[in-house]
C-alpha cells in the first residue's frame, strides 16, 4: 500500500472512531453515567441519590421537609426519567438567571427553592450535607454536557416543555369526571393520597408557590408523567384534570416562613415578598 493510501485510510478511520465517538457522548450525556465517581465523591453522589429517593423520611432531609413528597414523587425515577422532572444534563444549565429572585442563581439555590415550595418544607442552609448531595448527584448526572448556561430561567435543557394551550379552555368539572375515572386510584377520592401514590392537594402537598400549583405547569407536567407508567393523557385532560386538582386546598406559600434563621442562611438575597 502506498504512504499516502496508508494515510488516507488511517486517517479516515481515525475521523470515522472520531465521529463516532462524538456521537456517543451526546447520546451518553443523556443517560445516566455508568459509573459513580471514585472515592468520598462517589459516597456523596449516592447520598444525593438517597435523599433525592427518601426525602420525607431520611433523617438529613426529613427536617426540611413539610409535606408527604419526596424529589422522586415529580422528578420521576429520581430525575433519571428522561421528560419528567429529568436531572439529565440539567446542570450544565446552571448558574442560570432566575427572574423571579431577580439575580443569577446556582444549581444548589435551585435544589434549595424545591424545598420551599415542592416540599412546602425549609430552606436547609447553602452548604450543607443534604443541600451538597442533592447538588453532586444531580451534577453527576450531567456528566458529559456541555455547559450551557440559562440566561432567561432556571431550567434546564430536558425540563418539561410547556403545552400550547388555550388555557381558558381548562374545564375542572370535567377534570373530576377524568380524575376519577385516571387518577382516584392512587391518589385517592379525597386526593390524599393512597399507599399507591402521593397526595395532590391537601395539607400534605406542595404549597401554592410550587411550580406544579400553576394549571399550565401541572398540566404540562401531567402530559409526560401520569398516569404513572402510562402517560396517555390528551392535551385537553391534562388541562381539565390540572384545573380541578388545583381548585383544591393546598398550603400558602409564605417565604419568611420557608427560610431558616438568618444565621443559617448564607447569601440569599431574593425580595422579602417575591412569589
Ligand atoms: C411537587 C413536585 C416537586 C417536588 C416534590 C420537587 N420538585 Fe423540583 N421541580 C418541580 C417542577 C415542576 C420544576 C420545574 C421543572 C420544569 O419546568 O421542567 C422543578 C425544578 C427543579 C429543578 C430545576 C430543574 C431544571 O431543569 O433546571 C431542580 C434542580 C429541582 N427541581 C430539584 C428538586 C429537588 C432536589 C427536590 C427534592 C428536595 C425537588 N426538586 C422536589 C417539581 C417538584
Ligand atoms: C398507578 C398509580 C398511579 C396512577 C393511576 C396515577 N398516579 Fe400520579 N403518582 C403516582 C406515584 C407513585 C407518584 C409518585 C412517583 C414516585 O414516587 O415514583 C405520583 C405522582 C403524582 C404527582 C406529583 C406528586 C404529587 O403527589 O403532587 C401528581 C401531581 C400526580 N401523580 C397526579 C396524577 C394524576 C392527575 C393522575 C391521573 C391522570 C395520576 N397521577 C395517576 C401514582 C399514580
Amino acid at each position: 500500500m502506498s504512504y499516502r493510501l496508508w494515510i488516507y485510510r488511517w486517517g479516515c478511520w481515525l475521523c470515522l472512531v472520531s465521529a463516532t465517538t462524538a456521537r456517543l457522548d451526546a447520546e451518553d450525556s443523556a443517560n445516566v453515567p455508568s459509573k459513580y465517581p471514585d472515592g468520598p465523591l462517589g459516597e456523596v453522589v449516592r447520598l444525593g441519590e438517597t435523599l433525592v429517593n427518601q426525602t420525607k423520611d431520611h433523617p438529613l432531609s426529613k427536617p426540611f421537609v413539610g409535606n408527604q413528597l419526596n424529589c422522586t414523587s415529580c422528578h420521576l425515577d429520581g430525575g433519571t426519567h428522561p421528560s419528567a422532572g429529568s436531572f439529565l444534563q440539567t446542570a450544565a444549565a446552571y448558574p442560570a438567571w432566575s427572574p423571579r429572585e431577580n439575580r443569577v442563581i446556582t444549581l444548589e439555590d435551585r435544589v434549595l427553592n424545591c424545598f420551599m415550595r415542592s416540599q412546602n418544607g425549609t430552606r436547609p442552609p447553602n452548604g450543607s450535607q443534604v443541600s451538597v448531595a442533592i447538588t453532586a448527584y444531580i451534577t453527576w448526572m450531567s456528566s458529559g454536557s456541555p455547559i450551557e448556561m440559562n440566561p432567561r430561567k432556571p431550567l434546564g435543557p430536558r425540563h418539561v416543555p410547556e403545552l400550547q394551550f388555550d388555557w381558558t379552555k381548562a374545564n375542572a368539572t370535567q377534570g373530576e369526571e377524568d380524575y376519577k375515572t385516571y387518577c382516584l386510584d392512587c391518589h385517592g377520592q379525597d386526593g390524599l393520597g393512597t399507599a399507591d401514590g402521593p397526595p395532590v392537594w391537601g395539607p400534605q402537598s406542595f404549597n401554592d408557590g410550587a411550580g406544579l400549583s400553576r394549571v399550565p405547569k401541572m398540566a404540562s407536567w401531567l402530559k409526560v408523567g401520569m398516569p404513572l407508567g402510562d402517560p396517555s393523557l390528551t392535551e385537553q385532560e391534562a388541562a381539565d384534570i390540572a384545573a380541578y386538582i388545583n381548585s383544591h386546598q393546598r398550603p400558602k406559600f409564605k417565604l419568611e416562613q420557608h427560610l431558616p434563621p438568618q444565621e443559617k442562611l448564607g447569601e440569599y438575597n431574593a425580595e422579602p415578598n417575591s412569589r
